[in-house]
């Protein structure tokens, strides 16, 4: 494991897959009964973007950074959470802000430092559980949880081969043993063929109601580089994809430099 969020931290990935992240929490929070989120690969919880790490690759720069100059109405409520947080959200913290009592959040990170920066975070905090183990494991071990709705987030680091595979059996698992929950992970756009062969082994599975949304900075040929990025959903919640749509675009708007290719997608792969 080589991967360390600290230096991505803030990049345009990070600020596409969090702000659909909001919108996905913010269904949950809509109705009264309780939810439950499992964040499978949930970092250190908050990053210093003025520390080392983070300024040796500068990638803020040209994300939350540059988003958070250039305001915007369909980024405004995750903007809005980056500004009142502090010191920069990752995905539990950003949904440890949309928790309300009696909703569950579990982490699992597998680096132990991260981990224990993790555990520090949410140590005041009863509605949150930190786990120190693999997040492919814990959807296996660790569903269906007693809630009846909830979201599996997966955003997993494709250092390894084989990543998109994992993440189909780790759809699978979730769907398996989650079914009516909503699941996102996210996936990385360098080139167009392992995403094709990624997409058709998802709409192979059998599972309904799959939409993708994907942010192309410039076009994705070159396999060498982070061209742009996905979120895949099942059952993504009430009007998602117009929301997602807008969302995409207003990051695109806010941080995409002007390539050719710079484009957003939303895609069923499969019907309701
Ligand atoms: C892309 S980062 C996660 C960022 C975080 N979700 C966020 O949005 O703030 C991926 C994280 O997964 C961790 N990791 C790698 N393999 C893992 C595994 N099998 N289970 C849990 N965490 C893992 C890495 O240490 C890294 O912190």
């Amino acid at each position: 494991m080589n991967y360390r969020h600290a230096y991505h931290a803030g990049n345009f990935a990070d600020c596409f897959k969090h702000a659909l992240l909001v919108l996905l929490l913010d269904s949950l929070a809509r109705k009264p009964k309780p939810f439950f989120v499992l964040d499978t690969h949930a970092g250190a919880g908050r990053y210093d973007l003025d520390a080392e790490a983070a300024r040796r690759t500068a990638e803020a720069n040209s994300g939350i950074l540059r988003l958070l100059q250039r305001p915007s109405a369909n980024l405004e409520r995750y903007l809005g959470l980056v500004r009142q947080l502090g010191l920069y959200p990752g995905s539990p913290v950003l949904t440890g802000a949309v928790l309300r009592h009696g909703d569950r959040l579990v982490c699992c990170e597998l680096q132990q430092d991260d981990a224990a920066k993790l555990r520090r975070v949410f140590r005041q905090d009863p509605r949150v559980e930190v786990h120190e183990r693999s997040g492919w494991e814990a959807l296996n071990a660790l569903l269906p949880p007693r809630e009846k709705r909830g979201l599996l987030f997966i955003d997993p680091p494709f250092e390894a081969t084989g990543e998109f595979s994992t993440l189909v059996d780790g759809f699978r698992c979730g769907h398996d043993r989650f079914g009516h929950a909503m699941s996102a992970a996210w996936y990385p756009i360098k080139h167009m063929a392992p995403v094709r062969h990624f997409h058709a082994e998802l709409a192979s599975l059998g599972i309904r109601d799959i939409v993708t949304v994907e942010l192309y900075l410039r076009e994705p040929t070159n396999p060498g580089r982070l061209n742009g990025c996905g979120l895949v959903v099942i059952n993504p919640p009430y009007q998602f994809e117009d929301q997602a749509l807008s969302i995409a675009m207003a990051i695109l708007e806010g941080i995409g430099d002007d390539e050719n290719g710079r484009a957003v997608s939303v895609a069923r792969l499969a019907d309701e």
